[in-house]
Formats: C-alpha cells, sequence, structure tokens
C-alpha cells in the first residue's frame, strides 16, 4: 500500500505554485572545479592506483574531500572497474558479506603520496585490457573507457569548460559525475520506476533511486527497488554500466549526457563489455550473483488477495477455479490470516489452526502450494513471542540508542536489523517455528523500503492503543517529531525522494537510525528488503532442505539470487497494463528475472474487459499473478465469464510452455539470461525494435504481442526479420527481409503468441495443475524459415527435481537435453542429445509429437528421427502435418 498516495494531490498543488523542482529541470550550480590527478602506479596484480587532489574547493553541498584514490583494475576479460573513494578515510559502501566481489586496496596503501608536490601534467597512457581500455586526463581528472576491439568510447566523463555538469565532485554527502553519450545510445534500465516512456530511456525523465513505498501508479519516481545499472546499445552492440552504491541519487539522463548526483558512499563503477545484451546480463549477474533458482510450482499460475477474511473464502476460491477449469497452483494469505497483523501468527477464529492444516493437507496432496505475506515490521507488544525473543536478542534498529519506533499494520512497531548476524540467526529461528505452525511453501516479503506510515522519531502516545489494520490502522497515530537537526536527516542535496524532494526519512526509518556496528540507515537504506531477502532464504533453506521461493517488494543489485519480485500495487487502468511490461522487463536486466505484476491491477475495480486482457499479458509474466486490494471487488478471474474464457486460453498455453519456461530459469539461473526479455534482446541488430514496449519475448523465441487498449480487436505488432509462427494457430506465418508491422486479429479472447524460425520449442499437454503438467508426453514445436529449402532448429529443455535447493546438473536428479533438426530439400531431419543426467529417461518421459513449420513449397518426402526413418510424409506451410510417434526424451523411437 502506498502510504504516500493521499498526499500526492497537496505536492502536485505545491508544485504547481512553483514550490517544487525537479533536479532534472533545475538551473545548473557550480559545484565542484575537479581534482587533478598527482600519482599513479601500477599495483602487482597488474591494477592502477592513482591518487586524486581537489582543485579550488568548493563549499556547495559541503566541503570537497581533499584526496581521493582511484583505483581501476579489468577485473576479467569483460569487467572492468574504476573506483573512487576518499584516500585517507573508509567511507560507507555495499557491504562485501551481503554482495560479495573484490576487495578494495587496502587504506594503508594509500597514505603515501600525500603531500607530495603535484606533478602536473603526470605523465599518462592509455590501460588496455581484453574488453576495455581506459584512458585519463590529469587536469582537471577524467576519464575515457574505450572499446579496446572497435576504439569506440564508451563512457567519457571528459570535462568542458562550458559544461558545469562535467566536472568530479565529491564531498562526503554529494557525489558527481557525468558521462558523455552519442545521440545513437539507446539506454535500459535504472530503476525501479514506472516509465510512461517505455522501456528506453527518456531524456529529462527523472531516475531517482531510493527505495520508497509509493504506489507503483506514480511515474517516473523511485519505487520500491534501487538497481543503478544501465545497459547502453549502440547499432548492434551493447555494454553495461553498473554504480555500486546503496545511497540515495538523482541521475539525470539529457540524452547526450548522463548525470549520478548520490548523496553518500563511494563511486564505485563496473563496466561490462557485452556485446550482446545478453552477455551484458551473463557478466553482469556473475558479479553481483546469479538470479536464485524457482521451483516448478512457481510458474503454475497464483491467486491472491488482501480481504480473504477467512479460510472458507480461500476453500472457495480454489473450488471455483477447479470448477471453471482455469489452472491455479498457488493460493496466498495476504495478512487476513494473522492476529492483529502481526508476522508469524494465526487468527484463531478465521483460520483456526486445525482446519487450515487440514486445508493444507488436501492441496498439497494434489501438487498446489500455498504462500503468505510477512511485514518487516514486529508489533510492541508484551504478549507477542517474536516481539519479545526479538527484544531479548537485541534485533531491531535503534534510535537514541533505543529500538526504533514506527507504525505499520499491527500498530507500532520495531523494524529488525537484518544486518545484524543475531538477527538473522533470530529471524531464521521466527520461519522455523512459524512453519511448525503452519507447513507454507514459499514467503511473501512485503513493505520493506521499510515502509513507516509516520515520520521522524516517534512514540507510543500513553494510555493509547494504536488501531491495527487497514482503514485508520495507516493514518500515523505515534506521537512524532521530525527530525531535522542532523545531517543525514536533512542532508545538504536533496533527491528528487518521492517526486517531490520529500524529506528522505518521510514515512521510512529515520535515516539517522542505527544499524549494526553503528551503520547508518542514512547509508543503508535502500539494502532494507535486500537483507530481508537474504535472511528470509537463509531461514526458508536451513528449514526446509528445499529450494526456496520468495517474493519481495523491495529489491536491490544482487535481490534476484534469492527472490522473485512484483511491481507493486498499481492501478486497474490501461496504462497500468501497458507499464507493466517496461517494468517486467526491466527486472530481467536487473537480474531479477522471475517477476510479474498484479494481474487485473491492484486498485481500483478493473473493468471486465481490462482484466480480460490482462491475463492474456500476465499469463505470460514470468510471475504469473492475479492479486488486488482490500477495498477493490472480487477479481479472480472466474468472476467473469469471458475473463474465465480467457484465461483458460492464454494460462493454457502457458501450461503447455512450462518446460520451456522452467528451461529459461535454468539459463537465468546459470547465465542470468532475463526469462521475459526486450524484442531488442535477440535482434540488437534491429533498430526499429529499440523503443519496442508493447510487446515482448520469452526466452529468444517466443514473441507476445498483446492488445494493451480499450475496444481494440487488433494489434499492430511488430515482426523483427525471419519467419514466425503463430502458436495457437500453427497455420499462420509472418516471414519479412528487413522487419514489419503487422495488423493482426484479436478479439477479446485472443492474445497473439509466434515462435521464431530455426527453433525447437518443448511443449507438454498443459493441466490445471504444473504438477500434473508436467507428466505429460512432450510435443516438439519445430520451426524453420518459410519457403527455405533447408534450415536448422535448436531447442533446449532442463527437467529436474525441483524440491532440490540447487538447480544444476550432475547431481543424478536433473538433465538437459539439447534437440537438433535440419531441413534439406523436403528431407526433415530430428535428433537430440542428452548432455547429462538420465533423469527424464528415468521418469518415463516421451516425446510423441513433432510439429513441423515452415517447409513452405515443398514437400517433405521423409523424417529421420535418431537415425530411424518415421517414413513418408508431407509437411508444408500452409498445411501443416503433424508427424505423431511415441519414443522417449531422445526422440521417437
Ligand atoms: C502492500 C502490498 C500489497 C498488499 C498490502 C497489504 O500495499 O504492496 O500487495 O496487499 O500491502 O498487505
Amino acid at each position: 500500500m502506498s502510504t504516500i498516495f493521499p498526499l500526492l494531490p497537496l505536492a502536485f498543488l505545491i508544485c504547481i505554485l512553483g514550490l517544487c523542482s525537479s533536479p532534472a529541470s533545475a538551473s545548473p550550480t557550480k559545484i565542484g572545479n575537479g581534482y587533478r590527478l598527482i600519482s599513479l602506479e601500477e599495483t602487482p596484480d597488474g591494477a592502477l592506483l592513482g591518487l586524486l587532489q581537489v582543485n579550488q574547493k568548493n563549499s556547495v553541498y559541503g566541503p570537497d574531500i581533499p584526496y581521493l584514490q582511484l583505483f581501476i583494475k579489468h577485473e576479467t576479460d569483460d569487467r572492468l572497474r574504476v573506483r573512487i573513494t576518499d584516500a585517507q578515510k573508509q567511507r560507507w559502501e555495499v557491504p562485501y558479506n551481503l554482495l560479495p566481489r573484490e576487495g578494495p586496496p587496502p587504506l594503508s596503501k594509500l597514505a603515501i603520496p600525500i603531500g607530495r608536490t603535484p606533478r602536473d601534467p603526470i605523465t599518462t597512457s592509455d590501460y588496455s585490457g581484453s574488453a576495455f581500455t581506459v584512458s585519463y586526463t590529469a587536469n582537471p581528472f577524467s576519464f575515457k573507457v574505450k572499446r579496446s576491439s572497435t576504439g569506440e568510447t564508451l563512457f567519457d566523463t571528459g570535462s568542458d569548460p562550458t559544461d558545469p555538469y562535467s566536472s568530479l565532485v565529491f564531498k562526503d554527502q554529494y557525489l558527481e559525475l557525468s558521462t558523455r553519450l552519442p545521440e545513437d545510445a539507446s539506454l535500459y534500465g535504472l530503476g525501479e520506476n514506472t516509465q510512461p516512456h517505455g522501456i528506453k530511456l527518456y531524456p529529462n525523465d527523472p531516475y531517482t533511486l531510493y527505495t520508497t513505498d509509493i504506489s507503483a501508479i506514480n511515474l517516473n519516481m523511485d519505487l520500491y527497488g534501487a538497481h543503478p545499472v544501465y545497459i547502453d546499445l549502440r547499432a548492434g552492440k551493447a555494454h553495461g554500466v553498473l554504480l555500486l552504491n546503496s545511497n540515495g541519487m538523482d541521475v539525470v539522463y539529457r540524452g547526450n549526457s548522463l548525470t549520478y548526483k548520490v548523496i553518500g558512499g563511494v563511486l564505485d563503477f563496473y563496466f561490462f563489455a557485452g556485446t550482446s545484451p545478453l552477455s551484458v546480463v551473463d557478466q553482469y549477474t556473475q558479479l553481483i550473483g546469479r538470479p536464485a533458482p524457482m521451483p516448478y510450482w512457481s510458474f503454475g499460475f497464483h491467486q491472491c488477495r488482501w480481504g480473504y477474511h477467512n479460510l472458507s473464502v480461500v476453500e472457495d476460491v480454489v473450488a471455483n477455479y477447479q470448477k471453471a477449469k482455469i489452472p491455479l497452483d498457488v493460493i496466498w494469505n495476504d495478512d487476513d490470516h494473522m492476529d492483529g497483523h502481526k508476522d508469524f501468527t494465526l487468527n484463531p477464529v478465521n483460520y483456526p489452526r486445525p482446519k487450515l492444516l487440514a486445508f493444507l493437507d488436501r492441496i498439497h496432496s494434489i501438487g498446489m502450494k500455498y504462500v503468505v505475506i510477512i511485514d518487516p515490521g514486529i508489533g510492541i507488544n508484551s504478549t507477542y513471542g517474536v516481539y519479545r525473543r526479538g527484544l531479548a536478542n537485541d534485533v531491531f534498529i535503534k534510535y537514541e540508542g533505543e529500538p526504533y519506533v514506527a507504525q505499520v499494520w499491527p500498530g507500532a512497531v520495531n523494524f529488525p536489523d537484518f544486518l545484524n548476524p543475531r538477527t538473522v540467526q533470530w529471524w531464521g529461528d521466527e520461519i522455523r517455528r512459524f512453519h511448525e505452525l503452519v507447513p507454507v511453501d514459499g514467503l511473501w516479503i512485503d513493505m520493506n523500503e521499510a515502509s513507516n506510515f509516520c515520520s521522524g522519531k516517534c512514540t507510543i502516545p500513553k494510555g493509547k492503543q494504536c488501531p491495527s489494520g487497514t482503514g485508520p490502522g495507516w493514518i500515523c497515530c505515534l506521537d512524532c517529531k521530525n527530525i531535522t537537526n542532523t545531517r543525514w536527516d536533512d542532508p545538504p542535496y536533496k533527491i528528487n525522494a518521492s517526486g517531490m524532494q520529500v524529506p528522505i526519512g518521510f514515512k521510512t526509518i529515520a535515516t539517522s537510525a542505527v544499524h549494526y556496528n553503528g551503520v547508518l540507515e542514512y547509508d543503508a537504506h535502500s539494502l532494507y528488503g535486500f537483507s530481508q531477502a537474504i535472511a528470509t532464504h537463509k531461514g526458508l533453506q536451513g528449514l526446509q532442505g528445499k529450494r526456496p521461493f520468495i517474493l519481495s517488494r523491495s529489491t536491490f543489485v544482487g535481490s534476484g539470487k534469492y527472490a522473485a519480485h512484483w511491481t507493486g500495487d498499481n492501478k486497474g487502468t490501461w496504462e497500468d497494463l501497458k507499464y507493466s511490461i517496461s517494468t517486467v522487463l526491466n527486472f530481467g536486466i536487473f537480474g531479477v528475472p522471475m517477476v510479474g505484476s498484479d494481474i487485473c491491477g491492484f486498485y481500483p475495480a478493473p473493468t471486465e474487459e481490462l482484466c480480460n486482457r490482462w491475463i492474456e499479458v500476465g499469463a505470460f509474466y514470468p510471475f504469473s499473478r492475479d492479486h488486488a486490494n482490500f477495498y477493490s471487488p472480487r477479481q479472480e478471474l472466474y468472476q467473469w465469464e469471458s475473463v474465465a474464457e480467457s484465461a483458460r486460453n492464454a494460462l493454457g498455453l502457458r501450461y503447455k510452455l512450462l518446460p520451456y519456461l522452467y528451461t529459461l530459469s535454468y539459463e537465468a539461473h546459470t547465465t542470468g539470461a532475463p526469462i521475459a526479455r526486450p524484442v531488442f534482446f535477440s535482434f540488437p541488430e534491429f533498430a526499429e525494435s529499440y523503443s519496442l514496449s508493447t510487446q515482448f519475448l520469452l526466452g529468444s523465441s517466443v514473441m507476445i504481442s498483446p492488445v494493451l487498449e480499450q475496444g481494440k480487436t487488433e494489434v499492430t505488432a511488430l515482426f523483427a526479420p525471419g519467419s514466425w509462427y503463430s502458436l495457437f494457430d500453427m497455420t499462420q506465418v509472418i516471414t519479412s527481409k528487413g522487419g514489419m508491422y503487422v495488423t493482426l486479429d484479436a478479439p477479446l479472447h485472443v492474445v497473439n503468441v509466434h515462435v521464431y524460425e530455426s527453433t525447437i520449442l518443448p511443449m507438454q499437454q498443459g493441466g490445471m495443475l504444473s504438477k500434473e503438467a508436467r507428466m505429460t508426453p512432450f510435443t516438439l514445436v519445430i520451426t524453420f524459415p518459410a519457403g527455405a529449402s533447408d534450415g536448422q532448429a535448436k531447442g533446449k529443455l532442463f527437467l529436474d527435481d525441483d524440491e532440490l535447493p540447487e538447480m544444476s546438473l550432475g547431481n543424478g536428479r536433473s538433465s538437459y537435453v539439447e534437440f537438433s533438426a535440419m531441413s534439406n530439400k523436403g528431407k526433415v531431419k530430428v535428433w537430440s542429445e542428452v548432455q547429462q543426467g538420465d533423469f527424464a529417461m528415468k521418469n518415463g518421459w516421451i516425446v510423441h509429437r513433432l510439429i513441423v513449420l515452415g517447409l513452405g513449397g515443398t514437400t517433405a518426402s521423409g523424417l529421420q528421427i535418431d537415425e530411424v526413418s518415421a517414413g513418408e510424409v508431407e509437411v508444408n506451410v500452409s498445411e501443416q502435418r503433424v508427424l505423431e510417434k511415441e519414443g522417449d526424451i531422445r526422440g521417437t523411437k
């Protein structure tokens, strides 16, 4: 729930009166005179270590830090690090235990050259690695990162005396650096942010990164997650840039430049060489952690809602899905099952434990799963065991030596400090206790930006009980005072927090509150959800010995290693349906590929038509869940017969595609490859696709082209060069040499899904549950370029025992199969190679059908499968013949 939303009209009024300004439009002020490089040496391991000294001082936003350490290293063949920090004092940076990476050079090294007479200019030469070459200018200091193979400049902090944005600024609470960009650079990333202009970054849209509970309906604002990373795509070649920093920041993108304005930490840049978008994400996730393996069932459909008042309602929902013959794998509870909105409890009246356990036995026996919410705020209540044990273990974030008091759904709360190892231990123990009470299959960690209904320093009013729950529960009832007397609560530079430059402690933990080891909330703020996900993951993994499933609202660089994400509180509107695509695609880039949006919108009520169209998109989100607000009318897919029909259709296809989706999740886990991808990921040379935000790919070759506008029964879709076959109607083929727009029929129950040429798509027969769908025989859809006399196709399939914590090969409980096909003058040959593991064979999976598409004009005269001739067949594009033969997973016998 956005706690800030009701305040927006006032804020807008203030803006209309001209009392607010956005950093993007603020007039430039000179805030630094740059630095000069006064020494540079090569370290024994081939890195560069330099010392920068400030030029003429400037006191805007605080005094300049006099000496900076410069560290440059080609860390791998395709990754470069450029780190700039205070040369004399340790500064805050993202903890190395949270995000494991190479350590920085020790500070003791730094003192040596200080005080030495600066040599100006010092001799500099290019610093070359296999992918990048760095060149630098000594005074004012700037650097360029070039692609070694072409000499092209990718990042250029070059100083231009006429441009006030161009110098390096480094103060305690304000860091600034800019890069110039050529006009043809297309940038993607820098979230979390609802981007009304689509996936490609849009000049002068603000990109403020600071984790905030402000509903996703607010455009261009700092939302729940913070991911200071972008991909830069130029004429088919991509590279990536990460600024690893957890402090609040504005990133100002002007089209021909990009400026970071950061309120703390260090400038720690990582450059990823690409050159394909996929390889950028591969190199990125190699550094930040590969996406978590997800259980098979999590690719099924999920139903949730805030306001399932009692267990019978939940039972009814499950029964109604079954009755309507709409697939459903997972049923969720928002905080309705809790006692007084307190984590890890059960409401004894509405969710009596014996009945809940009997219900869970029933659904578990058919393979369905159950997930519940947990919020980080722990109700302050001396009769509440979780709180008492937390207090006894000293797990909470402190303010002036006492646990910081905030308010969330249970009323007054304290926030656990997940940077504290004691907290991680206690949290794991609470998860274990709860799991003994209720055998949940996954956890949903919400409100972890962290969200607070109050701001500042608060106390519980004497003799007053704060209401819990919705309605009055989210109006601050504590006695609170604004804190303005510290430079943390009132920093010199105001990021564009909540799009309104509100104080950064607004409706969250006070930024002068203190974590473990004296870490300030000011620095660690955006790590809250990330650190909670790590602790939750640890708790679940240790407990179940199974692959954990965690859904987290707040995320940071590296969160994908532990959790899935949904895009938060969206609106049931056509615009929000459209925006969901860009956000989902962005999270793929951020290394969090398991992502979706609340299908049909969180609030207010969607129209029936919108809900039809939303399930047609949402059925292809990697994480597919219908969720609604407490005050919204019911919107389960069976509530309208028309929506049920669209759901059966779209989810029907999803359930047939589950083996493909699961194989994509294996690829995500091993290479970082997003499950849902922008079209340019497969066609980086196809410039027309660079801003395409209304269509997307699943993997490299399945494209979804949904209807996103009211009243439309057609959709104009862009098709990249080559042949595309409709997956619903296998006779339709769209072929072009240079790519083209095609207007497709899309009546209410139809979503257009196409598969690209040269693909072998493993599909199964679908079903009402992933558990049942995954045991059905396989169909391989084999596509060749339409009309060509020869062609090749390839596909992959990963299968494993998804109860295992790890998703890997070589453990005896997984298989990885590569399918290949060739067509030559009408003859089709199909074969497969089991790369590793006989898990598939042991489980008796068979391929019983091949569908060959794309031998237009020619007639196939023979089909050979795994060296065995399957007899005479005819295949052509207008009348596709389905070839049926039984066989094991290696092909048909
Ligand atoms: C937050 C979540 C939403 C949830 C609600 C109540 O607003 O974003 O999904 O339903 O809290 O827990």
